[in-house]
């Protein structure tokens, strides 16, 4: 019996030796597991059902273990020593497919390293952080900004490996960062945090502005001078230069600084300019004169009406401007009252600069103005103003055609006139006379541009607005209305500009309100000539009038008309 057994053995060997496949091995087993653990590798001949014996073989053929049966399991107990390339066989036989085994070592001790070391970049520069480890193999990486997971898909950083790069720093990269290290294996994933780690971008200082205040310490006047930097990272070391000397440096942990110096009233005690330096970076502000000039000269008031859909005024801004003076303080009156900063009807801004009449009480308005670091200064006022409410539509025609052509037929020569008079056109001037008497409407249409916006909703009755709601005022404040008119014509808010007008007001004594004296040479300064722009912008109420032939000859005919 054992004779016949071992018979087929043989047979069975020489046939595995010639016909090949039907005696292969096959090894299962894991391809990675961690040191110090425990792993199984089966071994068997598929559909093979007597014992054989079965060894285990690594690399280049140093046997590990040989067992006998049907198939068997290798027990192995993983050290450092065990990684390599694991394969069986039968005696006499061929030997399996292998596997390639890998130990992993658990992971510990995560920690950051960073360049350059310590994190301190500016904007637009490069750092990387690594994610280290005192052991550990097999690792994947994540990474944490400010507790938050950095997608590994940001455009903002790049992965590789252990590292996390940034090409180039910005504000978004400023914060905390950390990583965990993880042994990549499906079952138990060992994990190791990094402590946080402060990675600083700094930003370019930028917009360093110098301003200043100034107090009544009780015995001086001190100038209080603020540098301020609208953008930066602290520390920054901050010097005042007064006529470029340096008068005062303090190193700061913010973007802004101050220094008190006395000024004298009146006098110019220098330019002022402020220094920001930081490591990379040198900043040097506009100069500022240290000029504190008393309120005083002429106070003037300019008014600003502000028009609803149907033409009728239904707001005033009214700005006073004291000819000179470096702080000054306000204070309105109607009828002589004084009117509080608050009211139903009316708000002050800019430290009263401003009055904004929300809903205008017909009436006398004055400003005046004094210093605002000296309560015991002399006010300096302005003249009465009249205020009223004015419904324009109901603004008679001739008052627009006279303030309207008045002022082209005065100021462009008489000989100009008389050229277009005696020309060809003269017929259809007439014809264009006759329409505009008949239908009062259409001076103001044919002034209109035709590249007007269509979304704009002009009024024709605007142009007319502008002189009409004068009729009961002083000159001085035709001129002023005229002036500001360009930024009102469709009752938007614009920011005010704070240069006063270089407009000279003329006295109120000139019989007719509405008609100021003709200048013999017009300079750009009058308000009511338009001014030669290249580009006429939307908000110009005079640039729109194309100054043709017809337009004065008819203006001249009014004129005539009229008893002045
Ligand atoms: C990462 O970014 C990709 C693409 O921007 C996005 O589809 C994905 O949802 C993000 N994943 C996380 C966890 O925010
Ligand atoms: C006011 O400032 C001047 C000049 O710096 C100084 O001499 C004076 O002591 C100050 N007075 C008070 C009350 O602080
Ligand atoms: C000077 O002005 C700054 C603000 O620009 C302010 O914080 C500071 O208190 C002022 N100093 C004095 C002495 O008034
Ligand atoms: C101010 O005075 C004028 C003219 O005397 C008068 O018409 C107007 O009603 C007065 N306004 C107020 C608010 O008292
Ligand atoms: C305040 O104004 C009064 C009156 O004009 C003047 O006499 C005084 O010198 C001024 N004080 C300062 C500090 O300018």
């Amino acid at each position: 019996m054992q004779c016949f057994l071992m018979l087929i053995y043989v047979l069975l060997g020489f046939v595995t030796e010639i016909g090949g496949s039907s005696l292969k091995p096959v090894l299962t087993g894991p391809s990675k597991a961690y040191l110090r653990s425990q792993v199984q590798f089966h071994c068997e001949v598929p559909g093979w059902a007597s014992p054989l014996t079965f060894e285990l073989r690594k690399d280049t053929g140093d046997l590990i273990r040989a067992e006998h049966n049907v198939k068997v399991t290798f027990r192995l107990q993983v050290t450092e020593g065990s990684e390599g390339k694991y394969y069986c066989g039968v005696t006499g036989g061929q030997t399996s497919n292998s596997i390639q085994f890998h130990v992993v070592t658990p992971v510990s001790g995560a920690s950051l390293s960073s360049d350059p070391d310590p994190p301190i970049r500016y904007e637009g520069q490069k750092f990387t952080l690594r994610c280290l480890v005192r052991k550990g193999t097999h690792l994947s990486f994540t990474w944490y900004h400010d507790q938050q997971e950095v997608n590994a898909s940001s455009d903002h950083y790049r992965f590789s490996g252990d590292a996390l790069t940034v090409d180039a720093a910005s504000e978004r990269h400023d914060g905390t960062y950390s990583c965990t290290a993880q042994n990549m294996m499906e079952d138990n994933p060992r994990y190791s945090s990094s402590r946080n780690l402060r990675v600083i971008v700094k930003k370019y200082m930028s917009t360093l502005k110098l301003s200043f205040t100034v107090f009544w310490n009780g015995s001086s006047l001190m100038a209080n001078i603020s540098c301020r930097l609208a953008r930066g990272s602290p520390p920054v070391t901050f010097s005042l230069l007064v006529n470029g000397l340096e008068m005062d440096v303090k190193h700061m942990d913010s973007l802004e600084f101050w220094s008190v110096w006395p000024v004298s009233l009146g006098l110019d005690t220098g330019l002022a300019q402020c220094k920001a330096q930081a490591e990379t970076q040198q900043l040097l502000s506009d100069p500022v004169p240290l000029h504190v000039v008393p309120v005083g000269g002429a106070v003037r008031v300019m008014v600003k009406y502000l028009h609803d859909a149907d033409a009728v005024t239904t707001a005033a801004r009214l700005t006073c401007f004291p000819d000179r003076g470096t702080f000054p303080t306000f204070s309105w009156s109607l009828n002589r009252s004084s009117l509080p900063p608050e009211g139903d009807a009316h708000v002050v801004m800019q430290n009263g600069r401003i009055l904004f009449l929300t809903d205008i009480s017909s009436g006398y308005y004055r400003c005046r103005a004094r210093d605002s670091f000296n309560d015991s200064s002399i006010w300096v006022e302005s003249e009465d103003i009249f205020i009223q409410k004015t419904d324009l539509s109901a603004t008679p025609m001739e008052v627009i055609a006279v303030v309207f052509c008045g002022f082209l037929s005065m100021v462009i020569v008489g000989a100009s006139c008389f050229l277009f008079w005696s020309s060809k056109r003269r017929n259809n001037s007439c014809k264009r006379c006759i329409n505009h008497e008949i239908q009062s409407d259409a001076i103001q249409s044919d002034a209109m541009p035709m590249n007007f916006p269509a979304d704009v909703s002009f009024k024709p009755q605007t142009n007319a607005a502008i002189f009409a709601t004068d009729s009961p005022g002083v000159a001085a404040q035709t001129a002023e209305m005229v002036l500001t008119a360009e930024h009102e014509i469709h009752g938007e808010e614009s920011d005010l500009d704070p240069t006063p007008p270089t407009l000279h007001i003329p006295k109120p004594t000139h019989l007719h309100p509405l008609i100021p004296k003709p200048t013999p040479k017009p300079t750009h300064l009058h308000p009511l000539i338009p001014k030669p722009t290249p580009k006429p912008t939307n908000l110009h109420p005079f640039i729109w009038i194309q100054l043709r032939p017809p337009d004065l000859v008819f203006c001249i005919e009014v004129l005539l008309k009229l008893p002045i």
